[in-house]
């Protein structure tokens, strides 16, 4: 199967031209100017931007949480995923205590096995650190499995102490993977959630204010020092407070190996939406919590001054029901929230139709960057001869309203809803198929495949 993508204009982290691109078998083969060839399909992009196809290394399909399972599986999610114009997710495999990391990755490889419609690699959760687990990581690590996500919050759940947290660090810093680190400090967290409690102070947004803006700088400062102790890069994941981005700042600034991704829902949403009537806060429960409204300029010009690397999603969809698990209760709201699916939309939107980023940023943040950092470049994250044709088509004039009535994630409700946005996913092709086209899913539940990503030492 062969196909000629005319007329359009390719974008990557550093180029922006016009010309025609040539995908042969799931390869992008040439790309030029007024290519002839002949191919089975010819698609017309003018008008057009020619993107490498999105990926997004923070999505929660299918995981257990908070006595429910997120709402998307790997068949939905994925899907959802590549209408919005993702062709690459990167899963979290959770090591639950007593089991071994190879477990993990098995229960999660069946999850995703003969469901994912795009292509998915995995982190590894490490609830529970022995030296058998140590010998296991590095075991991952060459199967592709190249970064261990670690926990400062979430005491006796997800928890590590820093001793464990380490150990980790410094087994991982000889291996050639990478540390991804939930940064908020869980004991501080969990005082001041009991206290809330004990006082009833059990609404929705007692979430976000017992989790302090600056649990999250103090935590993101001892990751970063522990990693630095380490030899090991840091990468913080949803990071959401202009105090935790200070010490990535000031890490980066000294040349360590620290980097960090926020999420759309800490860019265009905020403390306030807590303040929505009843029970609506829950729809914004996830951890960290919405900050205020003035931290977004703060991220913003983190993403354009590369403090930040990385847009990602930490897609985690829970359904209106299972939010009301917390009802007279806020800790026992399921953490977590849509958002697999409107990342490109809104961050094009947001972002590039405003000016606060460049297009060749926008796909660096939302393509290159994540693949460079988790060990997918060049095979993934750019439009050049030999990469993967994992491409979208997008339009940067058509709107679109956000909203649950029309997207495709199996959630009833859309943080987004009601808003417009200019930016559109109109095709995307991954690995040389077309997947999306004329507003349809013409892909295939499982034609995605795992990606076994390098280690640094390649
Ligand atoms: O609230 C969140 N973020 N839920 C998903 C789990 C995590 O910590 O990423
Ligand atoms: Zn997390
Ligand atoms: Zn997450």
């Amino acid at each position: 199967m062969s196909t000629l993508i005319k007329n359009g204009t390719i974008v990557t982290a550093t180029d922006q031209y016009p010309g025609d691109v040539l995908v042969e078998g799931e390869k992008i083969t040439v790309i030029g100017s007024s290519l002839t060839m002949p191919a089975d399909k010819i698609i017309d992009a003018k008008g057009k931007f020619v993107l490498p196809g999105g990926i997004d290394v923070h999505t929660h399909m299918d995981m257990p949480f908070g006595g429910t399972t997120s709402a998307d599986d790997f068949e939905s999610g994925t899907i959802a995923a590549a209408f919005g114009g993702t062709t690459t997710i990167v899963d979290f495999a959770i090591q639950y205590k007593g089991q071994t990391l190879h477990h993990a990755w098995e229960t999660w490889m069946k999850k995703a096995e003969g469901k994912a419609a795009i292509d998915y690699g995995f982190h590894m959760i490490i609830t529970e650190l022995t030296d058998q687990v140590e010998i296991e990581m590095d075991a991952l690590v060459k199967q592709g499995v190249t970064s261990f996500k670690l926990f400062m919050a979430y005491p006796g759940v997800f928890m590590l102490d820093d001793g464990s947290i380490f150990k980790a660090m410094r087994r991982t810093g000889k291996n050639g993977g990478t540390i991804c680190m939930h940064a908020e400090n869980g004991g501080v967290i969990d005082v001041l959630v009991k206290e809330a409690l004990a006082n009833r102070q059990t609404a929705p947004k007692y979430h976000a204010l017992t989790r302090p803006a600056r649990a999250e700088g103090e935590a993101t400062h001892r990751a970063i020092a522990l990693a630095e102790i380490a030899d090991v890069p840091v990468y913080i994941v949803h990071l959401s407070a202009a105090e935790a981005l200070e010490m990535v700042t000031e890490a980066r600034d000294r040349g360590l190996p620290a980097f960090a991704e926020t999420c759309p829902q800490y860019l265009f949403l905020s403390y306030d939406n807590y303040e929505e009537p009843g029970f609506e806060g829950s729809k914004y429960v996830m951890s960290p919590p919405l900050r205020q409204k003035s931290t977004q300029d703060r991220l913003w010009r983190g993403l354009a001054f590369n403090d930040l690397q990385a847009i990602a999603t930490d897609h985690c969809p829970f359904c209106l029901k299972e939010k009301h698990l917390g009802d007279g209760d806020f800790s026992k709201i399921p953490n977590g929230a849509p958002g697999v699916e409107t990342r490109m939309s809104l961050v094009y939107d947001g972002g590039v139709r405003t000016g606060k980023i460049t297009m060749n940023r926008f796909v660096e943040l939302t393509s290159t960057s994540p693949a460079k950092i988790f060990g997918m470049f060049p095979k993934k994250g750019t439009v050049a001869p030999g990469s993967d044709a994992d491409i979208v088509i997008f339009d940067p004039e058509k709107k679109t309203t956000l909203s649950a009535k029309t997207h495709h994630m199996k959630v009833d409700y859309n943080p987004y809803e009601g808003r417009e946005v200019t930016g559109v996913t109109e095709i995307v092709l991954s690995r040389g198929k077309v997947i999306i086209e004329g507003g349809k899913f013409t892909g295939k539940a499982g034609s995605g495949s795992f990606l076994k990503r390098s280690p640094r030492f390649m």
